[in-house]
């Protein structure tokens, strides 16, 4: 019989953490029914006590999702503990994931402690979190720098204390795949009671090798693994979901199995890039636009006789459907509400009927609609509740003059206009905006992107703006770039603290 490996999934910990990728609760209640549909065993769903905000969506998450186990992230306090266990209360499986530094940097210098009294703290965590849940993991931050036989006796400690699993975060991102397997090796050796728990891995990619060391901690015993959509998370990111379930299923010799329903990956990453408007890099194993396109003739060639030449994986096991009805002007509500299921997103009718109306803006610019379009199209009434929406934009620019810009805004119903001239098409109307919303910002980051290809393409701006000592993150999506930039400029101001 082959051995299970259980997908924990920080997608919505781990990776909401980055700058730019936070969800609203309705978002994080769509990714966490896509990652139960894709077959995930736990979500970490938050670190509830960081935050009201995080708190209500594990709430809502428990409501909304049945068969994964919910996981919510805690320090080794007792605060943080009680809050995590309020934040579970409705959820059908719950699971704590408390924790504490372990490496000697972390003790000497978070913690200003010694290793006794930190294996004194980590018991005293799981054995409080043991009184509200059956299921506790304990996370010994930073193992991958830890001593092994220091990390053996904590290990030993909090499984005495009640822990059912315990991740060895390699937090730096620091380990080599070889002395990560060696750690998970030397414990599953040395911890004397190791069959009462699960030793789980968490590895970051600081140095590209999250996906090899985690490869490396399930081939010495690791039997879970803590993953995240697309590979995103803090700095470089942690492991990818989509890699590790696919060199499980490509290597069955290994004898590992997963419960992830493959099919689901592709929609699902569509779904992540989307809701956190973070693109995918085109040459992303699994999922990135080009990992399936053959270039070179020689490649194209022996693909053409026989795709085992060139191809290890099926693009149709990991829900890449090459076949699928072309999008255009004339598709009609139902092609564009059945492209969109398969992406991973239900709308309501009502919300159907928005995008489409937006759907037939861009199909009479644009000749192909592709999946980015669409969901950049499905998340583009994220920003109906805004106080300030743009109610027109006239620029002109050419060579040898001056831009000049007029822009209209809507501010909780109230319009104003203002001109201004620049140096550039979005220096003139970003200058025309502040005539109106009179604050003290600075632009620290403005990228354009184009999704695609062709010259009627959909840009994507993402910008940083600085206000009042905080950092805000803006996006807009258009086929008029000068456009893109305003709504990300206004999507940053519309979130500044009041
Ligand atoms: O990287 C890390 O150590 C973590 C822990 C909080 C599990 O994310
Ligand atoms: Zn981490």
């Amino acid at each position: 019989m082959s051995d299970r490996l259980f997908i924990f999934d920080t997608t919505l910990r781990d990776g909401e953490q980055v700058p730019g990728c936070q969800l609203n609760t309705v978002e994080k209640i769509q990714v966490a029914k896509q990652l139960e549909a894709l077959g995930v065993d736990i979500i970490e769903a938050g670190f509830p006590v960081s935050s009201p905000g995080d708190f209500n969506s594990i709430i809502e998450i428990s409501k909304a999702v049945t068969w994964p186990t919910i996981c919510a992230l805690t320090r080794a306090v007792e605060k943080d503990i009680d809050v995590a266990a309020e934040s579970l209360k409705f959820a059908k499986r719950k699971r704590i994931h408390t924790g504490i530094g372990t490496s000697d940097s972390h003790i000497k210098y978070k913690f200003n402690s010694n290793r006794e009294e930190i294996i004194e703290r980590a018991i005293a965590a799981v054995k409080y979190a043991r009184r509200y849940v059956d299921d506790v993991e304990f996370y010994a931050e930073d193992a991958g720098r830890t001593d092994n036989e220091y990390l053996a006796r904590v290990v030993e400690a909090v499984i005495k204390a009640g822990a059912t699993v315990v991740n060895i975060p390699d937090t730096t991102g620091y380990c080599l795949p070889t002395d990560y397997g060696a750690k998970i090796n030397y414990l599953m050796n040395h911890v004397s009671n190791i069959d009462k728990a699960i030793l789980s891995t968490h590895c970051h990619n600081d140095l590209g090798m999250a996906t090899a060391n985690t490869v490396s901690g399930v081939l010495n015993g690791a039997r879970q693994v803590e993953v995240t959509i697309n590979g995103i998370g803090e700095r470089a990111g942690n492991t990818s979901l989509e890699e590790i379930a696919m060199i499980f299923k490509c290597h069955q010799q290994l004898d590992i199995q997963t419960n992830i329903n493959t099919q689901k990956i592709y929609p699902t990453s569509r779904m992540i890039s989307s809701l956190m408007n973070m693109p995918v890099q085109p040459n992303k194993a699994v999922v990135g636009r080009n990992a399936f396109a053959h270039s070179s003739g020689i490649h194209q060639d022996g693909v053409l006789k026989d795709v085992r030449t060139y191809e290890i994986m099926d693009p149709h096991d990991v829900g890449i459907d090459e076949n699928s009805i072309v999008l255009t002007a004339r598709s009609g509500r139902a092609a564009l509400k059945h492209r969109l299921s398969l992406l991973g997103v239900e709308l309501t009718p009502k919300k159907l009927d928005t995008v489409y109306e937006e759907f037939l803006k861009i199909a009479d610019k644009k000749k192909d609609i592709n999946d980015d379009d669409i969901l950049l199209l499905a998340g583009a009434d994220r920003s109906s509740n805004h106080a300030i929406k743009m109610d027109y934009l006239q620029v002109t620019s050419g060579i040898g003059v001056r831009s000049v810009a007029s822009i209209g805004l809507n501010i909780s119903g109230e319009k104003f206009e203002a001109a201004a001239s620049g140096n550039g098409p979005v220096d003139a109307a970003i200058k025309a905006l502040k005539k109106i919303i009179e604050r003290e910002m600075t632009l620290k980051e403005f990228t354009i992107q184009a999704i695609s290809k062709g010259s009627d393409d959909v840009g994507k701006v993402h910008m940083q703006v600085e206000y009042d000592g905080h950092m805000y993150y803006g996006f807009g999506a258009n086929t008029d770039i000068v456009a893109a930039s305003v709504e990300a400029y206004i999507d940053c101001i519309n979130k500044f603290r009041k």
